[in-house]
């Protein structure tokens, strides 16, 4: 029963950061193959799919949290950075292989840039679309974590 408990909270913990995520990749001398599904490789049940493209040089996406949804982003083409900010400091990651995915929990500001010619990210996510879960001022989102001003 501890033990139960103790993973619990460890995947709980693991939940709430953002964690890099190689997915499979079935190697073929006729192209390669990755995927993910429900229940596997993500942590979370997908309810909504969109995607980002033709971004023109220069341009960013985002800038916004959310309150409740969680994310995992993929740069199915070409590159670009995810910037996240806990509210007191800032992680990059640069996302430029289809086989590795980005999981961003909920309430992490986030921002997509960089992006390369022709890329194309993918983001799956665990609810539809609701205007009501973006927090789109830093400040409140700031407050919102309770950071010290
Ligand atoms: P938004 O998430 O604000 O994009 P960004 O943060 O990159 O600027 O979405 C832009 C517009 O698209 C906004 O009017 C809402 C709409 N939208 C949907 O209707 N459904 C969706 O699943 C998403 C992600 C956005």
């Amino acid at each position: 029963m501890k033990l139960l408990d103790e993973t619990k909270k460890y995947h709980e913990k693991v939940m709430t950061e953002p964690l890099l995520i190689q997915l499979p990749k079935i190697t073929d001398p006729r192209g390669n193959l990755s995927f993910f599904q429900n229940n596997n490789q993500i942590p979370f049940e997908i309810a909504r799919t969109y995607w980002i493209y033709d971004v023109p040089g220069g341009e960013a996406r985002g800038s916004h949290a959310f309150k409740e949804q969680k994310e995992f982003i993929i740069a199915l083409s070409g590159s670009f950075d995810v910037v996240l900010n806990d509210g007191e400091k800032e992680i990059k990651f640069t996302l430029n292989r289809s086989y590795y995915g980005l999981y961003v929990p909920p309430m992490y500001w986030r921002s997509l840039e960089n992006f390369s010619t022709n890329s194309l990210a993918l983001i799956v996510s665990d609810k539809n679309f609701d205007s009501n879960d973006y927090i789109r001022d830093f400040q409140i989102f700031k407050n919102r974590k309770g950071c010290i001003q």
